[in-house]
């Protein structure tokens, strides 16, 4: 079974609560994820491979450690995928995007694509799949397909509020996968909303509704 890691740094839940908030405004929304999303980041890739490299600094010449082999991709998983690329691409700003575009059938709940452009040699990269949401698990599940299909070998999950039905069925189809959450709620209600959850993320994000 893949890996599930609850991020539950401070800074991490403080934002998580303000977002959950159904008084937050669509402003303050997107900025926090942005900034959840950076904080998120640094855990997503505390264990990347590092080089040595040697350098001048004004001083003397010394052994360096730097990030080994090729860039990341991040892969959104549009829309509500976008709303943590900025802060991802603040950490990793020599990153590739992969963007990939996947709604839910509102009768079925299941990932209908529309989209998908990634550099050609996702084989020699980490690709870090990225959407606020784990619901039913459906549309990451289908994500992380495609992306295999594509050719990616080394791939990592990360999402916001992750529901114990998603983690199961990501889990189990996809098991070579970690992924990490700021928090795992209860339950998913009748309509594949995560419950408590913090509503629909893509329409929070963009004042949709
Ligand atoms: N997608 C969302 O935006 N919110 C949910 O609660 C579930 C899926």
């Amino acid at each position: 079974m893949s890996k599930l890691q609850i991020v539950d740094h401070p800074l991490v839940q403080h934002k998580l609560t303000l977002m959950r908030d159904k008084a937050t405004p669509s402003d303050q929304f997107r900025r926090l994820l942005r900034e959840i999303s950076a904080l998120l980041c640094y855990e997503v890739t505390r264990e990347l491979a590092l080089e040595d490299v040697e350098i001048e600094t004004p001083v003397a010449t010394m052994v360096g450690r730097r990030i080994a082999g090729k860039k990341i991709v991040f892969a959104p998983i549009l829309r509500a995928g976008m709303g943590f690329l900025d802060g991802l691409l603040d950490l990793v700003p020599t990153a590739r995007v992969a963007h990939i575009g996947l709604y839910r059938d509102p009768e079925t709940l299941d990932a209908v694509e529309y989209y998908f452009k990634a550099p050609p040699d996702l084989g020699a990269r980490l690709v870090v799949v990225v959407d606020p949401m784990l619901a039913t698990g459906h549309t990451a599940v289908a994500a992380v397909d495609r992306l295999k299909a594509y050719g990616a070998t080394n791939l990592r999950f990360m999402c916001l509020l992750a529901a114990q039905e998603g983690v199961k069925e990501f889990q189990a189809r996809h098991p070579d996968v970690p992924a990490w959450t700021a928090a795992l709620d209860e339950r998913l209600n009748e309509h594949g909303y995560i419950v408590p959850g913090l509503g629909d993320a893509g329409d929070r994000m963009f004042g949709t509704k």
